[in-house]
């Protein structure tokens, strides 16, 4: 318990606040300082005037004697009693008092307080508290009680030296104190505004570095305006997004792994029922006959891809084995696995033009093709209405295949316009899973080409496929037109 409160401390005079608490003592001791030089340079002005006061009360004193005439003693207590050494007032250009102790010695320098006359200097102040020896200085002034004209006088500047020690001292003990009490106050509002809103956000950001799955653990602002503020609700949205790609990635893995186990089982299933159907093309009946084939490629499809899969790792498709197709052709094989799931409400309609071609992996464009039939099903069955259909167009633009795959469904939905090929990022559909669109994204551009939403709308939505030619197709076609 002690240990974790001198922790506690320790942390507090290392970190922010201690720092905090130790900039303003040395600020507020440097103001102190800026305002001591001034003001001792002004102390001892004041303490030449006092003694100017003095002595010429002094002097007035001595003036009132019989004649002028004051006796050695009493002269000596005059000067003692205004702690100076020797005093003179000046009437006109008279001078017309003088007092001065027996043993004054000789001036060492002289100082001029009249106005106009001296400037206040620190410097002669410093060097008086920094002077070895004591010196005699004379002091001229305006009389203050205007008993003349100029009054000037000769003291010790010992004593001025140590007056000064004492105000020195005075005023180190109360910047100390103010300081401390400056400091306080400046570190206990700064404490409060600034380093425990800090402390909150960094600790924050520790706790959730540990374990930032857990929505608890993220920072819930204050209602503050200031920068604080803006990091906190910063903080926030990071912290938000940070565990929604999380989530996402948690749960990429685990259908990693679950699709790693499915194909496997599925793949086995498959392999017997794809030696079953083999058997089916035996049967004589025609309808057997005609549809035999389909079932028998599809199955071997179905088995390719799945051991692909399981060879390759989830998210890993191979790299397109292409070939120049038919795309017509194609497109039948799509229509004919998908005419079962378009049932007799829905027509798909091949507008292909026979001569188009495309430089495609088989098995990839059927895979795109088939995703956007299917799609394109599944949004016409929601509408129960006559002349449904799914149309698939495609032209040739110098070196790119580009197909059309239109119907007139509903349209896509608008909440999920934007994010259509993102995976698993749109349940609009019950069932889908929000895959068929990414991947046949992925299956596009690794062709080098592009899969958009050109058009929708109630009246129907368009997608395009665009497929370009490989640059050895076209060097080779080049080649063969510049040879002709
Ligand atoms: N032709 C279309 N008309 C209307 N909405 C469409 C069309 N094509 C796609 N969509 C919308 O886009 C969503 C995403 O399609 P996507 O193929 O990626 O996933 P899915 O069909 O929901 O699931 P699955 O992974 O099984 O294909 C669909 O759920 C559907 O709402
Ligand atoms: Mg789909």
């Amino acid at each position: 318990m002690t240990e974790k409160k001198t922790n506690n401390w320790l942390r507090l005079l290392t970190g922010l606040s201690g720092k905090v608490l130790l900039l303003t003592i040395i600020f507020v001791m440097l103001g102190e300082v800026l305002i001591f030089l001034p003001s001792i340079a002004n102390f001892r002005i004041q303490w030449f005037k006092t003694h100017i006061a003095q002595a010429e009360i002094a002097a007035l004193a001595a003036e009132a004697a019989p004649n002028q005439i004051v006796d050695v003693e009493l002269r000596s207590t005059i000067l003692k009693g205004a702690g100076v050494e020797a005093v003179s007032l000046t009437r006109g250009d008279k001078r017309q008092l003088i007092l001065r102790s027996s043993d004054e010695g000789m001036v060492d320098e002289t100082f001029d307080l009249r106005p106009g006359m001296y400037y206040t200097t620190i410097g002669q102040a410093f060097a008086v508290m920094f002077r070895q020896q004591d010196r005699l200085v004379s002091v001229i002034d305006k009389p203050p009680a205007m008993s003349g004209d100029v009054i000037e006088i000769s003291l010790h500047e010992w004593p001025l030296r140590d007056a000064m020690f004492r105000y020195g001292l005075n005023i180190l003990a109360l910047s100390i104190v103010l300081s401390l009490i400056v400091a306080t106050m400046i570190f206990a509002a700064l404490n409060r505004v600034l380093v425990k809103p800090m402390i909150r956000l960094s600790t924050n950001m520790m706790v959730f570095g540990e374990k930032p799955e857990d929505p608890s653990r993220i920072i819930k602002p204050s209602a503050r305006q200031d920068e604080i503020g803006i990091a906190e609700n910063e903080l926030q949205s990071m912290q938000t997004q940070l565990q929604g790609s999380l989530h996402q990635k948690t749960h990429l893995a685990a259908l990693g792994l679950a699709v790693s186990k499915v194909s496997h089982d599925l793949r086995n299933m498959l392999t017997s029922a794809q030696l079953i159907s083999d058997r089916l093309g035996e049967v004589r009946d025609p309808t057997v006959q005609r549809f035999a084939p389909k079932l028998i490629s599809s199955l071997d499809r179905a088995i390719m891809f799945l051991n692909q899969t399981i060879t390759y790792g989830r998210a890993q498709e191979l790299p397109p084995r292409r070939e120049k197709l038919q795309l017509a052709e194609v497109v039948n094989e799509v229509f004919d696995s998908a005419s079962l799931m378009a049932g007799t409400s829905i027509k798909l309609k091949n507008a292909v033009p026979a001569h188009v071609n495309v430089d495609a992996d088989h098995e990839h464009l059927i895979r795109i093709l088939t995703n956007l039939t299917r799609n394109a099903i599944q949004a016409l069955e929601t509408r129960r209405v006559v002349g449904n259909e799914v149309c698939i167009t495609a032209a040739r633009q110098v070196s790119v295949t580009k197909i059309k795959v239109c119907d007139n469904g509903p349209g896509i939905p608008p909440a999920i316009r934007n994010k259509v090929f993102e995976a698993f990022q749109t349940s609009a559909r019950v069932g889908g899973t929000g895959l068929g669109l990414a991947i046949s994204a992925e299956l596009t551009l690794a062709h080098g080409g592009t899969l958009s939403v050109l058009e929708t709308s109630e009246l129907g939505t368009v997608f395009e496929v665009t497929i370009p030619d490989r640059v050895e197709v076209l060097n080779e076609k080049i080649h063969r037109i510049s040879k002709t």
